[in-house]
Formats: C-alpha cells, structure tokens, sequence
C-alpha cells in the first residue's frame, strides 16, 4: 500500500526531502524523520514527548479521544469483567490468551517463585518504620540485581522468561515485607496455595498469631485495580525502564527504575495524593474554595486524579472503578463512605467548570483507585506500591520486546543546546 509521505523544504537552501509516514495497525500515522539529520541536518524538538512516538509496539493502544483501552487488542472492559490479572500478565507478555493448561502452567511457576532470598529480608532493616515503602521497594527491586546478575543472559530467551515470572511473583512479597517493616510486625511467607490477591492479602494483613481468613470480595476487587493498572503504552514509567534497558542493563535494575518514576505525584503517585487531596477538602461545602486554589496559577495547586497526557475524554479505567466502588463499598458494609461522596460531588462539579471542561481534563485512573484500596484496608502510602505490583507486568511485557527487537538502539535523546558557545578558562585573580 502506497505509503502517506510528507515533503519538507529549507526555505533558506532550497533544499527538500520526502518524509515517509509509517501506518499503525491502528490510530495516528507516524513520520520517520530519521531523514532530517543526514538531509537537512536538523533535529526534532518535542519536551515531554508530546507528540513524538518512541518506539513501535504490539502490546497496548489506547485511543485518548474515544477512552480506549486495548492489552493486545482485548478492550479493558473485557478483560476487567471475565479475566485475572495472572492471566492479563500473560496476555501482555506472551501476546495471545494463555489456554488452560498454559494458564495453569503460568499460575504454578508464578507461585514457585513468590518466595523472596532470606537475605533481602535484612535490607528492610536498614529502613526506619516511617520509610515510605516507594523508597523500599525500588531499594529492594534493585538490590535483587546482585542476586541474579551473573545468571542472567538477557538475550536468552529463558533466561528472560523466568526473570518475568520473578519479578511478577515477587513484587507482593517484596511490597508485603516493606509493610510489615512499617508496622513492625513480622513477615509473613508467601503461600502458594492461594491465588495471587488472596496471598497478597495474606502477606500484607495476616499475622504469626492467628490464622487470616480471605475476604474473597476484596479480593476480586484488588485483582480488577491489578488488570486495570497493569499496562499503558509508554507512559513514563514504562518508557523509563525501556531507555534504562536499552542499556543492556540487569531486567531487575530497569524495573527497579521504573519504580522510582512511578512515584511521581504526576505520574502513579497521584492516586495517593488525591486521598490526600480529598481529607484536605474535608466537606462539599469546601470544593468551590479548593477549586479556586487550582484555577490561581500561582498557587501550583492540581485536581489530582483529575487529566491526562493521553485521554482528552473518559479515562475507561476511571470509570470502571468508579462503577466498582459502589458495588465494593455495599458487599463490604461500607456503603457510608464520606470520602467516596466528596469524591464523587467533586467529580460532577469539575465537569461542569469551564477551566476543566476546556482543558479537557476527566478523571484518570487515580482518582477513585485510593477509594477501593482504603475499603480494603490497605493504607494509603501502600496505594503507589500497589499500582507499582500491576504494572510490573507492563514493564516486564514492553523490556522483553524490546530486548527482543533485533533492531534496538540504546536510547539517546538530542537536545536543543542555548547554553554558552566555546569560551577561555579564567584564571581566578582575573575574574
Ligand atoms: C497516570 O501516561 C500515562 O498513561 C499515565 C497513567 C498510566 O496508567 O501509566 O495513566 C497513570 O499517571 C495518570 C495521571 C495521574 N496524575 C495526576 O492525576 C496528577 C494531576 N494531573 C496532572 O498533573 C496532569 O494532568 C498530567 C501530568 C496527568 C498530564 O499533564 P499534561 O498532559 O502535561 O498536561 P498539561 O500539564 O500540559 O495540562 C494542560 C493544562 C494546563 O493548564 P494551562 O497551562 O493550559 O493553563 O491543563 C492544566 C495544566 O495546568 N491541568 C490541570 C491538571 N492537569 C492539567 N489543572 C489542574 N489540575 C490538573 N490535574
């Protein structure tokens, strides 16, 4: 099929060259303009990436003007109402809905390897109580590096493989061990005869002194906010650890990486920042003040949970856990939940304010995930933590294709340089 192509002219040489468009299977053509450098001698200029594509992927699309949401075409919807986040882990990673044997083949190598080396378990030591556990779990993610370092050859396949069903089966145990650091409680080992939420419920709330009894609706509950954070296009956490990968560095210390700009209050942050937000507000009778401070420039105050670099409409995550909180908060008796309110009065008041409705700011997935987290009974500085355990399959999923693209480059960004031109040393008697 003739390709789109783009013609780019110097105006001040005269000079053109023909730009080809590269199609998608979906969504927006991109222009290849590897060109520039050798014909024109120019680079691109994009801050942010705005709008600039960094690579070609298969794993997930996202239409931000429709609140699409595809893992390898499935729609979230979908894959929220009838999967598990075992199995969209494998989805993301192997391409293809796993059969029942290959599930269960996934789902018992997950559990071999949830356990964590006992010697990581000092590392915890090393922490005060009030560490926050964002700092201890990307600390104890990269320190796994000098576990597997010498055993792993990342253009094995093997070796690639087994490093994704550990780090996806350790990543509760490891987020567990810093919370329990947190309450100074002891650790609790994994157990392998329980599905991945139940045993992470088990880490993170059972004790040594009696038996823990599942609460299989919260359960459910946490494994759909698992599927619905689990992957989304190059965001920056995940574009973080493809360019630290790129590198050819150890899978551990990438995604280690990926967990530190996860925390970002713009980034996976923000799901425990809204909570924060919400107690700030307090009240119903509050929102029009606290929105004033966010529409005054200079006062640096953000709707948090609220915009997005992609969705310029409905975040479909936003919604179905939105949707969910109702469902969640009445099978848990917690129905009467002040937070949940404000939260939604504050919802509907935004979308009728013309600074948000301009700005094409909605809801994104952060803004009512802290609400189901907190019903659940897990605390608000484990929420980043927890998006850090979904989108480890991701990470996991987009560092192996691109580790596997016999084409990759380590990524080497350009830059616009307005700094100063060759000047002389001075000596310091002269200056
Ligand atoms: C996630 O990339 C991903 O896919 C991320 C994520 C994922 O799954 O990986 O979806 C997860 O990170 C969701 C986003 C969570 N962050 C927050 O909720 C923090 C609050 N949101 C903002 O910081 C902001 O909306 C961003 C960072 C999410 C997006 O910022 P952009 O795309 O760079 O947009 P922008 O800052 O250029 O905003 C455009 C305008 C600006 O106003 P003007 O300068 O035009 O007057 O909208 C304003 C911004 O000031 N604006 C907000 C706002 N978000 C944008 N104003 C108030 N409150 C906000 N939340």
């Amino acid at each position: 099929m003739a390709t789109r192509q783009f013609t780019l002219t110097d105006n001040s040489s005269g000079k053109t060259s023909t730009l080809e468009a590269l199609s998608p299977s979906v969504g927006p053509d991109v222009i290849n303009i590897a060109p520039l450098a050798k014909d024109h001698g120019v680079y691109t200029f994009d801050p942010g990436f705005m709008s600039t594509a960094s690579c070609e992927s298969k794993i997930t699309y996202i239409d931000g003007d429709k609140g699409v949401l595809l893992y390898r075409g499935y729609p979230v919807e979908q894959l929220a109402a009838k999967s598990s986040f075992l199995e969209v882990s494998y989805l993301l990673i192997y391409g293809e809905l796993p059969t029942q044997t290959q599930l269960e083949e996934f789902t018992r190598s997950i559990g071999r390897h949830t356990m964590i080396n006992e010697s990581l378990l000092r590392f915890y030591n090393g922490f005060h109580y009030d560490a926050h556990p964002m700092a201890q779990l990307s600390a104890v993610v990269a320190s796994m590096a000098g576990f597997y370092h010498d055993s792993l050859d990342i253009y094995n396949p093997r070796h690639r493989e087994i490093f994704a069903h550990r780090i996806i089966a350790k990543m509760p145990t490891i987020s567990a061990a810093a919370y329990k650091h947190m309450l100074g409680q002891p650790f609790v080992y994994p157990r392998n005869d329980l599905d991945y939420c139940s045993n992470l419920m088990s880490m993170f709330f059972g004790v040594p002194a009696e038996p823990f009894e599942i609460d299989p609706i919260a359960a459910r509950a946490l494994d759909l906010l698992l599927i619905l954070h689990a992957d989304h296009e190059q965001n920056a956490s995940t574009s973080t650890v493809r360019l630290a990968g790129s590198t050819g560095t150890n899978p551990y210390s990438a995604i280690s990486s990926g967990v530190a700009a996860l925390w970002g209050p713009s980034h996976g942050g923000a799901n425990e920042a809204v909570l924060q937000m919400l107690e700030e507000i307090g009240t119903a009778d509050a929102i029009p003040k606290f929105l004033a401070r966010v529409k005054d420039k200079q006062d640096h105050t953000k709707l948090m949970g609220f915009g997005h670099r992609v969705y310029k409409h409905f975040d479909p995550r936003a919604q179905i856990i939105r949707e969910t909180c109702h469902q969640v908060l009445a099978n848990l008796g917690r129905s009467d939940n002040p937070l949940f309110e404000l939260a939604l009065r504050l919802e509907e008041i935004a979308l009728k304010d013309e600074y948000f409705v301009s700005r094409r700011l909605y809801p994104n997935v952060d803004f009512y995930s802290g609400i189901i987290y907190r019903a659940i009974g897990i605390p608000q500085s484990m929420f980043t933590v927890m998006f850090a355990i979904a989108r480890t399959a991701g990470w996991v999923a987009h560092w192996q294709e691109m580790i596997a693209d016999p084409g990759m480059k380590i990524g080497r960004p350009r830059q616009l340089y307005t700094g100063a031109t060759t000047r002389n040393y001075v000596d310091i008697a002269a200056r």
